[in-house]
């Protein structure tokens, strides 16, 4: 496999790189916490390591250094679409260099071969009462695919500390090749009559998703696939998804166990399932007004009411960004191009006019602005996936892109297994020396 080899020497590097800071400053004070930070999730505190893609709070997401708009211009794409081979993405992310047309058909290929989903793993689907959230099916059937597992097995047999990133990367091929399968199985048990599709070779990884839920015919439907799984590839390793998959992962438990973990945190509606609910409540406005948009005065007043009855409003406001998503405007792009005269879509775009500044009015949130759900769900509902339950098993087959590749790295690197100390309050108390004398506390009561 070329992908490998090329990985091989950028990994050695980097490697290097990391031994010899860490002999030469293995000391140095290159974070801290505050007591603030400490009972806020540790937002802001710089933890964790990867080169994959950054979120800059002004500026936001990165891939490998470019910003979304680059990274949608430069990598290759399939004939006659503007949007780009998800193959392209997981080449640029793993190996940092931009692919070109054969670096992305590589990945493409290599999916191709890889794509089949066992018959065990729809049994499983098909086993589970109706009323499953897709998201559960999602993670139960990532977690049933680990019976493939190279690594777990290769593990058991010896393999040596050198070639876990080598295992991980067919692991994460594996399971990368058969997400869009995945998605599409439980698409189709879920809301269809259980009627299953093989792969069309002829079509990228990310068009086949349209393809294996009967959308093939749909062109604008293949571009819009093409540029969800890219906008929802990776962001950071911070955000609960990625996090939890990194630390799974690090007790050297596989991709499979690691990436299904991860699912169960991006169901949250503070994380991913903020797609489906912004899609919810949008209609929900459409409904209260009778199935026409609201004026600009009763959608001001229609957000104040949800905010006092002590709601959030799905979509807006993030934990790192302190401006538009370019995630949100990509798609806002795309919306306008294709689906300017949509009335829910033209709802969002009302949205977005009003909620930054009632949140700034409101004065609770940090960030204001719309993030990547507040627009993912219209997106889709326009193009006739409505059923919104499902929003979030689309996010989870993006995410998994940039999780894997994550993981590839965290073995490559040879990172330990996660274990932050946690501390009792006392300790905690005793740390701000004298300033603090809460009545109540003893220091014995919490040790
Ligand atoms: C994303 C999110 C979870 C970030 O959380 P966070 O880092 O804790 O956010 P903040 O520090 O700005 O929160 C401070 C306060 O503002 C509130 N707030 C944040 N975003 C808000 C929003 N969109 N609507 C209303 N209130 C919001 C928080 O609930 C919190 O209130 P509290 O003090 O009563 O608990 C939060 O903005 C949110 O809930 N957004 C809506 C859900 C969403 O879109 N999730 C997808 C994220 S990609």
């Amino acid at each position: 496999m070329k992908l490998a080899k090329n990985l091989e020497g950028k990994i050695r590097e980097v490697y290097e790189r990391v031994r010899y800071m860490l002999a030469t400053s293995g000391e140095t004070v290159i974070s801290q916490v505050s007591l603030r930070q400490f009972f806020s999730g540790n937002r802001d505190v710089d933890l964790l390591l990867s080169d994959v893609s950054y979120v800059d709070p002004f500026y936001g997401l990165h891939y490998r250094g470019l910003s979304l708009e680059q990274v949608l211009q430069q990598l290759p794409k399939p004939q006659g679409s503007v949007f780009p081979y998800a193959g392209g993405l997981y080449s640029l992310l793993l190996t940092g260099e931009m692919p070109g047309e054969e670096e992305a058909l590589e990945v493409e290929d290599l999916w191709k071969d890889r794509a089949a989903i066992p018959q065990h793993v729809i049994n499983v689907l098909k086993a589970m009462p109706a009323e499953t959230h897709p998201m559960t099916m999602f993670s139960q059937a990532i977690l049933a695919l680990q019976t493939q597992s190279q690594f777990t097995r290769d593990y058991s047999n010896g393999l040596s500390k050198e070639d876990y990133w080598k295992i991980t990367l067919e692991d994460s091929l594996d399971l990368t090749a058969k997400a869009p399968g995945l998605a599409a199985t439980i698409y189709n048990i879920k809301y269809g009559d259980g009627t299953l599709r093989e792969i069309d070779s002829h079509l990228d990884w990310s068009a086949n998703f349209a393809h294996l839920i009967y959308k093939d015919w749909d062109q604008h439907y293949q571009d819009l696939c093409r540029l969800f799984f890219v906008l929802h590839a990776d962001q950071g390793t911070g955000n609960v998804s990625a996090h939890t998959a990194c630390l799974v992962n690090s007790a050297l438990s596989d991709v499979y166990y690691s990436c299904s973990a991860a699912m169960n945190g991006l169901a949250g509606p503070l994380h991913g399932r903020a797609n489906q609910d912004c899609l919810q409540w949008l209609l929900g406005i459409m409904e209260n007004f009778d199935g026409s948009l609201p004026t600009m005065s009763q959608l001001e007043q229609y957000v104040w009411d949800t905010l006092e009855r002590g709601k959030v409003i799905p979509g807006y406001g993030h934990a790192v960004l302190r401006c538009t998503d370019p995630r949100f405007a990509a798609q806002l792009e795309f919306g306008k191009q294709y689906m300017a005269d949509d009335q829910l879509f033209n709802l969002v775009e009302m949205v977005y006019q009003v909620v930054p500044d009632i949140l700034k009015k409101q004065g609770k949130a940090k960030g204001i602005w719309p993030n990547v759900d507040a627009i993912s769900g219209t997106l889709q509902y326009h193009c006739g996936v409505k059923e919104f339950d499902f929003y979030t098993v689309l996010f989870g087959v993006g995410r998994m892109l940039g999780i894997t590749v994550n993981l590839v790295w965290n073995r490559a690197l040879a990172l330990p297994l996660e274990r932050p100390q946690s501390i009792t309050l006392q300790m905690v108390q005793d740390r701000l020396h004298d300033t603090l004398n809460i009545s109540g506390l003893r220091s014995d009561s919490y040790l």
